[in-house]
């Protein structure tokens, strides 16, 4: 394929990515935005290998067809629940590419000299240093989210000490590296540093801050891949690689916001954060356990529903009976709407995808900002498997889901708690909401508790 070709198709697959984020900023036009994406990604991979530059295609095609075969095969088999571990996962293999390219591209760069080399080598330094940190990073972050690993934030003594130190021996090796006094062995030794650093920076974020720290690796999957795509003055990589670096970064930034975290903080591994001091496992009392007969009653008389899906409802796939009940009770002239925590779940949109899946439509499902000051004037606010993000102890300081904004379910005038257990949600903290007067718990997984409401109604 001729250079003036590929260029063409370089762009259009760059404006297809374009208009793929675009599409993805709304349901209605996700899917879309899924096929803009999927073509601009089958003419980026066929433009870069038919290019003259490209030699070994028959490795390049089975080296393709392995992974395309364990990619489909992932893809099919992953639970919606499990996305994020595969996502932190993948971009384990994004950040991992971009250390060994960058290795690669020092030790078979050609003939360089004077400024352009200059600029080579810092990209080669920084290409390895952000795909390291992506890599163990991820790796930490695949623990966490799979429960192999303990959620909860590491708090070595001097962490921000240590973080700087990591800045200034890195700033250092970069001098060394660039000058040419110290050749690979800078590059040898700030892998080894970069690797602890990310490693590090992961493992002192707690697990509440999970969601942050997922879409902010995402990030620097993007920068990892940008830096490649200098290494091998390739445009469309750097295109792709700032697109999602830069929707990554601003995803992170729209997370900590919603979830009033500190955005340096949270890049930086927690540095600033309050320490924890209370475990959540202090005594509130007693609860009250319903039945499916009595909530059923208490929907049939009730005028204005609220619904509050969380991780539960996802685990138990009790959406479509959800949906059921919705659609009933609207027939019946009741005001039934949809409460959505910008964390809940284990992805960001994750309950506004399982609704849409069931067919709830989007004006009733509303975000955290738009129906809390409601939550006082509504009969019964049904809690479906959420936990953390209707936990009024993140009102409270000490805890590590202190200063998170919650949905204020307590503020109802009855809330039913939708769960298997007494037992805590993903951040570990008791809920003291089970224990309020106003409240009463279903036990049970949440399909069957639903269903057997949707039979009693
Ligand atoms: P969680 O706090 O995770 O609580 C979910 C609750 O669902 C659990 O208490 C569990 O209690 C219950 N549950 C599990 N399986 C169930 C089943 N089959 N039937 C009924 N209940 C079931 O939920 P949340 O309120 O959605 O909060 C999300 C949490 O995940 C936040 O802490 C957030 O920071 C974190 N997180 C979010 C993301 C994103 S991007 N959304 C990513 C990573 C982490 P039982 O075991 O007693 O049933």
């Amino acid at each position: 394929m001729s250079q003036g070709l590929i260029t063409a198709a370089y762009i259009i697959a760059a404006i297809l990515f374009i208009a793929s984020l675009n599409g993805l900023s709304s349901q209605e036009s996700a899917r879309k935005g899924n096929l803009f994406g999927i073509l601009g990604m089958i003419i980026a991979v066929i433009a870069t290998i038919a290019s003259s530059q490209v030699s070994g295609l028959g490795y390049i095609t089975v080296a393709m067809a392995i992974g395309a075969g364990i990619g489909v095969r992932l893809a099919l088999k992953v639970e919606m629940t499990s996305m994020p571990e595969l996502i932190a996962i993948l971009h384990s293999f994004v950040g991992l590419a971009a250390a060994f390219i960058g290795f690669n591209s020092y030790l078979d760069h050609g003939i360089l000299l004077g400024a352009a080399k200059t600029i080579h080598d810092v990209e080669v330094f920084l290409g390895i240093f952000i795909g390291a940190v992506t890599f163990t990073g991820s790796i930490v972050a695949f623990g966490k989210l799979s429960g192999k690993v303990n959620s909860s934030a590491l708090s070595l003594p001097g962490k921000n000490w240590i973080n700087l130190a990591v800045v200034a021996s890195t700033a250092f090796l970069l001098v060394g590296f660039v000058s040419g006094d110290m050749g690979i062995t800078a590059l040898i030794i700030m892998t080894v540093i970069a690797l602890a650093f990310g490693w590090h920076l992961v493992a002192s974020i707690g697990g509440a801050d999970m969601p942050v720290v997922v879409s902010m690796l995402n990030s620097y999957s993007g920068w990892a891949a940008a830096a490649t795509g200098f290494m091998l003055a390739n445009d469309l990589l750097i295109i792709t690689g700032a697109l999602v670096g830069s929707s990554g970064a601003i995803l992170s930034y729209i997370m900590c916001k919603a979830m009033n975290r500190s955005f340096v903080s949270v890049i930086l591994g927690g540095f600033g954060n309050e320490a924890v001091t209370q475990t959540g496992d202090q005594d509130y009392g007693s609860h009250y356990e319903t039945n499916a007969k009595e909530v059923a009653d208490a929907l049939n008389a009730a005028k204005n529903v609220v619904i509050v899906p969380g991780y539960g409802m996802a685990v138990a796939q009790a959406q479509y009976p959800v949906a059921e009940i919705t659609k009933r009770l609207r027939a019946k002239g009741k005001n039934v709407r949809f409460g959505i925590h910008p964390v809940a779940g284990r992805l960001p949109g994750h309950m506004n995808v399982l609704l849409a899946e069931a067919k709830v439509p989007y004006d009733i499902v509303l975000e955290m900002d738009e129906i809390n000051d409601d939550l006082k004037d509504t009969d019964v606010v049904l809690v479906i498997g959420a936990n953390d993000t209707v936990n009024p102890a993140a009102n409270e300081p000490g805890t590590p889901i202190s200063g998170m904004p919650v949905l204020s379910v307590w503020e109802a005038e009855k809330v039913v708690v939708f769960k298997r257990s007494m037992g805590a949600g993903y951040a570990g903290v008791q809920n003291p909401l089970f224990f309020n007067d106003n409240s009463e718990m279903l036990l049970g997984d949440a399909k069957a508790s639903v269903d057997a409401i949707l039979q009693n109604m």
